[in-house]
């Protein structure tokens, strides 16, 4: 048998991508290793989100170059994901010890491709057109939850993002696909689906009417003692029967993620999102009078191309105003082939950029404690993904997606438990079980 290390970059759509890859390797006798030094195939599975994650890339496969240069003249390299979709041809150039580039849109024409590399070849394979799934092994992390794409790809074009260039255009996952992928994962004692897609709003099966809520109804109809999660949604594509099916279905989480960008309608305008402040807020205060103890979640970009000091302190406004949960946050990142990224006499400078992301972390650290404080002497389902034995602690979350530290010396990995809430900290709650 030979042995395999994938190094993944990206979101949990690239972490699933690598599942996939592991599963369809091991059909073709590779095993997987935590060491990259005794792998005979080294996959790198990039994200282009940012400079800084497309540079982390190039630099990890460098080393692996000088290996196989220096003492390991068999070892194949492979450059995948979101990177390699957008880079293609120009991989082999800057790194001549690539044996083979993978786009996004090309993931099961790995087995293929693999066997043609052990032969020698050195390949590209690109093509925006997608590669045919079919019914593969999944190799998933050993977890509670399991992640499965529903749909893939994006066609908003907002003006600072890479996505709808590196996972193309938005495309819904065979409903069979996905039902067998969920039940299998349920056999395996998997007890928390979460449905992936840049878009999930835009599910779309094969009839109409078969959207994200009827798809979610029919997951919640299988057997079981189980929960069910979907991440990201677009803003405005959040409908009211989205809503009162999150409300009807006992295994669907109460947890939205929601990305808002930035909380002022000029600067949302340029970066061509589809809603104004306002709108949003109707959406969150929708969401939040209907489903008590609901999560929302969402995504800012601190110095997008022009952003006045005034519009940035829109964004901390909004943030506050609507008390959201938690908030991933990031400096703007100029994207090759992206609208902003040409806008380059109203770019903000570096330290100015830096500066914001700092007070809009500061800020979403003040919402979070917030946030978590609402829950304390709350009694509350934990579902248990982990145990310190050293340390004698569980931990597990919440339905509604908070993390839940717990003094226990037992493995409750894969339980669901009550837990009373004792304390609120920034990122997490301590709790004890009842
Ligand atoms: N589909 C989701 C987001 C996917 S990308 C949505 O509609 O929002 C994940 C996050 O990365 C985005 O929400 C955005 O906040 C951030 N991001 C995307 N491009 C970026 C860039 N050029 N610089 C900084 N952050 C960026
Ligand atoms: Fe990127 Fe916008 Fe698409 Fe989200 S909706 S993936 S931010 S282009
Ligand atoms: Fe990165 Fe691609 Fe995901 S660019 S964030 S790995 S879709």
């Amino acid at each position: 048998m030979k042995k395999v290390y994938i190094e993944t970059l990206g979101c949990q759509m690239n972490k699933s991508d690598a599942e996939r890859m592991y599963g369809m390797l091991e059909c073709l006798n590779y095993t997987q290793t935590d060491n990259p030094k005794e792998a005979d195939l080294l996959i790198i599975n990039t994200c282009s989100i940012r400079q800084l994650s497309e540079d982390k890339a190039y630099s990890a496969i460098g080393v692996w170059g000088k290996w196989k240069k220096e003492r390991k003249p068999d070892l194949k390299i492979v450059f995948a994901g979101c990177v390699a979709q957008q880079a293609g041809e120009s991989v082999l150039r800057r790194a001549p010890y690539v044996d083979l580039v993978l786009g996004t849109q090309r993931l099961y024409e790995l087995p293929e491709l693999i066997k043609r590399i052990e032969n020698g070849e050195r390949l590209v394979s690109v093509d925006e057109t997608p590669y045919e799934e079919s019914d593969i092994k999944i190799n998933r992390v050993k977890s509670v939850n399991a992640w499965v794409p529903i749909m893939e790809g994006c066609n908003n074009f907002c003006t600072y993002c890479i996505v709808p260039y590196t996972r193309g255009r938005e495309r819904s996952r065979k409903y069979e696909l996905i039902m067998n992928e969920i039940k299998k994962a349920l056999s395996e004692g998997f007890k928390e689906i979460t449905l992936l897609g840049q878009n999930v709003d835009s599910y779309q099966g094969e009839e109409e009417g078969q959207n994200l809520s009827w798809l979610l109804r029919q997951i919640n109809a299988l057997d079981g003692n189980f929960r069910v999660r979907f991440v990201t949604n677009y803003p405005t594509e959040i409908t009211d029967e989205l809503i009162d099916t999150v409300i009807e279905l006992d295994k669907v989480c109460e947890y939205f993620h929601i990305p808002m960008q930035s909380g002022d309608d000029y600067v949302l305008k340029k970066m061509n999102r589809r809603y104004d402040y306002l709108t949003y807020k109707k959406i969150c205060d929708k969401i939040r009078s209907k489903i008590p103890d609901v999560t929302i979640t969402s995504d800012f970009i601190a110095g997008f191309p022009g952003e006045t000091e005034e519009q940035f302190e829109n964004t901390l406004k909004a943030m506050r105003e609507l008390e959201l949960d938690y908030s991933n946050t990031a400096a703007y990142s100029p994207r090759e082939r992206t609208v902003a990224a040409k806008w380059t006499d109203l770019y903000i400078p570096e330290d100015v950029k830096t500066e914001r992301l700092a007070r809009l972390n500061e800020c979403n650290r003040e919402c979070c404690l917030k946030s978590n404080q609402k829950y304390l002497g709350r009694e509350m389902e934990v579902l248990i993904e982990n145990f310190e034995q050293d340390r004698g602690v569980i931990t597990g979350r919440t339905r509604n997606n908070k993390i839940v530290h717990i003094p226990y010396d037992k493995d409750m990995t894969g339980e669901f438990a009550t837990v009373k809430i004792t304390r609120a900290r920034t990122w997490y709650l301590n709790g004890e079980l009842i």
